[in-house]
């Protein structure tokens, strides 16, 4: 199983639409199986993804919070076939790593429960909160990877050096995390846009390619749908497409 922490800070920079649509064409494209893991005590991608199960198959508890403070977690099924979640529910939030000790927080658990599953799924995918949180660090401690989805401006450019500097302290504690790239998403074209691609790929990490702005993405999360099964035809689908086709090739991690 290879592990993929999708993270940014900074918050509205498409963590969870990217975690929507790369398990969705993991598993539509690439016949993968996946476990998500709903990091974010906003539970954005745990409503997303089991809203269009029966009432009595959704979740209400036994999610990551469980994992994370040592009760049983349960892994759940989600509206597309071979992707099973890990939920957030929003008790997350009690798990403040800026707390003395995280409030208790097992941070280990998650590279735990990835021995577990090891041979259950092939990519567990962890959407992460905008946040340095106790299950933040939980999730890069589990993870070969992380992705970071940015919105090409000043502010997501400037907030960039933090999460770097977080991810390089983690690597003391899990040191086979590697950054495998940042990927541009509302992408439009502009000169700055193009500037601010070209400035990263100069920076020496790897830099997907883009994801554009599309307004099927907003109807998506009211659809609640993958783009893959929602609007296959759209540009932002087949961006996400041709991302899955990268992140699948794999090639050379930067680090950092
Ligand atoms: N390619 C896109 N085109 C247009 N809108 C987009 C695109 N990607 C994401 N959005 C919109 O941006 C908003 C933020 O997306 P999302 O919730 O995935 O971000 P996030 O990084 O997970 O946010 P948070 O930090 O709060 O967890 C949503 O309204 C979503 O519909
Ligand atoms: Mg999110």
């Amino acid at each position: 199983m290879k592990v993929t922490a999708i993270m940014n800070l900074k918050g509205g920079t498409a963590k969870t639409v990217t975690a929507i649509n790369m398990a969705a064409i993991l598993y539509r494209m690439h016949s993968q199986r996946v476990l998500l893991v709903d990091a974010d005590s906003q539970c954005n991608l745990t409503e997303f993804m089991t809203a269009e199960l029966p009432k009595e198959r959704q979740l209400t508890d036994g999610g990551l919070y469980d994992l994370l403070t040592g009760k049983q977690a349960v892994i759940r099924e989600t509206s597309v076939p071979c992707v099973d979640i890990l939920p957030a529910t929003d008790d997350l939030m009690a798990l403040d790593v800026n707390k003395a000790g995280g409030n208790g927080a097992d941070v280990m658990a998650v590279a735990e429960l990835r021995s577990r599953e090891d041979e259950r799924y092939d990519h567990m995918v962890i959407d992460c909160p905008p946040a340095f949180s106790a299950a933040a660090v939980a999730a890069l401690i589990a993870a070969d990877q992380v992705i970071i989805p940015m919105k090409l401006d000043a502010f997501g450019i400037r907030g960039m050096a933090n999460l770097l500097c977080q991810v390089k302290n983690m690597q003391r504690v899990n040191p086979a995390l590697t950054v495998a790239g940042i990927l541009p998403t509302m992408y439009y074209k502009s000169a700055k846009m193009e500037e601010a691609e070209e400035t990263l790929r100069a920076s020496g990490l790897r830099v997907y390619p883009h994801i554009r702005r599309s307004v099927m993405v907003d109807e998506m999360t009211f659809l609640q749908t993958p783009l893959i099964f929602s609007s296959p035809k759209s540009g932002a689908c087949r961006d996400y497409k041709t991302f899955v086709t990268e992140f699948m090739k794999g090639g050379e991690h930067d680090g950092v």
